[in-house]
């Protein structure tokens, strides 16, 4: 299974009976969201609206909306073949353990290595149409409205390309995009993220304009890799490649040096200027509030390039579940390696939706010492966007984190409040809402292990209630007799 491009995508979903045509008009604004968020809650298909009012551009969204479909668009029937592969990779890791930073770079190093490299080619389908100067109009797309207090409409699932000004190394970043008019969009770059980071980096370095591109569609993989989390200097098309098993297709752009994934439908080329910024917001977010208005970076658009006939993909987010529920689950599910690499007690980790990915993570270890719960608290707290974790609860490696109602009936009896609640302090996710001041604030780890008399708990771990194998076999044997059913 791999896809070139999202209508292969599209037409696989459609011979699955997991995509919908819509032809009824519908408006961009609000509308569609509407629509997409009923979907997404009860578990429906993607849809393709063919028919949106003042536009021959469809638009696609809800198509990661389901842990299948989230498979399908990595090109695997279910995600444990892309774990395992991934796990396979990291076995290639070998050596003393010399840090987290050495070994995300092994493993940056062994994907580039990979046979799966991107590739550049000289013609794309992204560009066989060409926008300049005064053709150049972002309301020819029909970038949806989603909440009705949004500051306007926003591009919900680009991917944003910019450039490490000393190494060279692009990154790929899904961040929103708030349509300011024709040619100028805000450009949401959260200050823990990498875009963010090249973004400083040209400040720091006196450059004026900061060439950005933004790919919309392409392949589901590679525009999936916008929101994987990937150390800075690990290039995303190398790991959509590894993914796909195939190197992704890169253009360069028509008036910068960036390249471009070749299959995109829409390109947006332009520029940021290092120190300009304007407030964005409000939007509809993650976490189910609206985040207000803020001060961000703004996207100057030069040149639009596009198919003849380009689809063009959205994504709302709100409140959980959504979409991005599952893009963030594969996140979870392919980093569970790499993080039990540094961490080898972690047997596994959920990040409910509830908890949209960075307030509140639930680990399960095989824990052999005392404070070894902390350890791994603090050591998640150290390892990458892992740092903006708000609540961490740790439990004994039999309790299945999967299972909200097994967890919480192992934390509500495994904790004692006065001794087992670490509270501290750190960096925080930009949309945190609940902090006295953005971007830092509180966090809490909760270790709901079997504590020990090193951890100050001196009476014997009373036993779980379970009952003897020899009475289930007998009711077993005589459970037609009881006549219960
Ligand atoms: C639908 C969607 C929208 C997102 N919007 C933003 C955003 O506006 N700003 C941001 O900084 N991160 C946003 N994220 C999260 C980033 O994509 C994610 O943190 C990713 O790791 C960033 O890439 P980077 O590590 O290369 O910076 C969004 C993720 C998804 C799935």
């Amino acid at each position: 299974m791999k896809f070139k491009d999202l209508r292969e995508f599209i037409t696989f979903l459609e011979n699955k009976g997991e995509l919908r045509r819509i032809t009824t008009p519908v408006s961009w604004d609000l509308e569609i969201s509407e629509i997409a968020d009923r979907m997404v809650k009860q578990g429906g298909p993607a849809l393709l609206f063919e028919n949106v009012t003042g536009y021959d551009i469809p638009v696609l969204i809800n198509m990661y909306g389901s842990e299948k479909r989230m498979a399908w668009a990595l090109g695997v029937e279910h995600l444990d073949e892309l774990v395992d592969r991934f796990q396979g990779l990291l076995g290639l890791i070998h050596g003393p353990p010399e840090g987290l930073l050495n070994k995300m770079r092994t493993l940056g190093q062994l994907v580039h290595l990979g046979s799966f490299q991107p590739k550049t080619v000289s013609r794309a389908p992204c560009q066989e149409v060409v926008l300049k100067d005064g053709d150049v109009d972002l309301f020819q797309l029909p970038i949806i409205k989603c909440w009705p207090m949004d500051g306007g409409r926003y591009i919900t699932l680009p991917l944003v390309i910019s450039r490490d000004p000393e190494t060279g190394i692009q990154n790929y970043g899904t961040y929103r995009m708030q349509v300011f008019d024709g040619k100028t969009t805000g450009m949401h770059w959260q200050t823990h993220k990498v875009g963010t980071r090249h973004y400083r980096m040209n400040q720091e370095k006196g450059i004026t304009r900061m060439d950005v591109a933004v790919a919309l569609g392409g392949d589901p993989a590679t525009i999936w890799t916008g929101s994987a989390p990937l150390p800075p200097d690990m290039d995303e098309m190398a790991v959509a490649g590894f993914i796909r098993e195939d190197g992704v297709d890169l253009v360069k752009a028509q008036t910068s040096d960036l390249l471009v994934p070749a299959q995109s439908e829409i390109v947006l080329e332009g520029y940021v200027v290092p120190g300009e910024e304007r407030a964005e917001g409000p939007f509809g977010d993650h976490t189910g509030y609206y985040s207000m208005e803020d001060e961000y970076p703004v996207f100057h658009v030069e040149c639009i390039t596009r198919r003849r006939d380009p689809i063009y993909p959205a994504i709302i987010v709100g409140r959980p579940p959504m979409e991005d529920y599952w893009m963030g689950k594969v996140t979870e599910r392919l980093f569970l390696p790499a993080i039990k690499l540094i961490l080898p007690e972690v047997v596994d980790i959920n990040m409910p939706a509830e908890g949209i990915f960075h307030n509140l993570v639930l680990v399960s270890i095989k824990k052999e010492y005392p404070g070894q719960a902390r350890k791994v608290m603090h050591g998640l707290w150290g390892l990458g966007l892992m740092s903006l974790a708000k609540i961490i609860i740790v439990v004994d490696h039999f309790v299945d984190v999967q299972n909200p109602s097994e967890l919480a009936w192992r934390v509500a009896n495994n904790i004692d409040p006065s001794r087992d609640i670490m509270i501290t302090s750190g960096p925080l996710d930009d949309l945190d809402v609940a902090s006295s001041t953005p971007k830092f604030g509180g966090k809490v780890g909760i270790d709901a292990t079997q504590k020990g008399p090193e951890e100050g708990r001196q009476r014997e771990w009373p036993p779980d209630i379970i009952m003897s194998q020899e009475i289930k076999d007998l009711v077993d044997g005589k459970w037609q007799d009881y006549g219960i059913q």
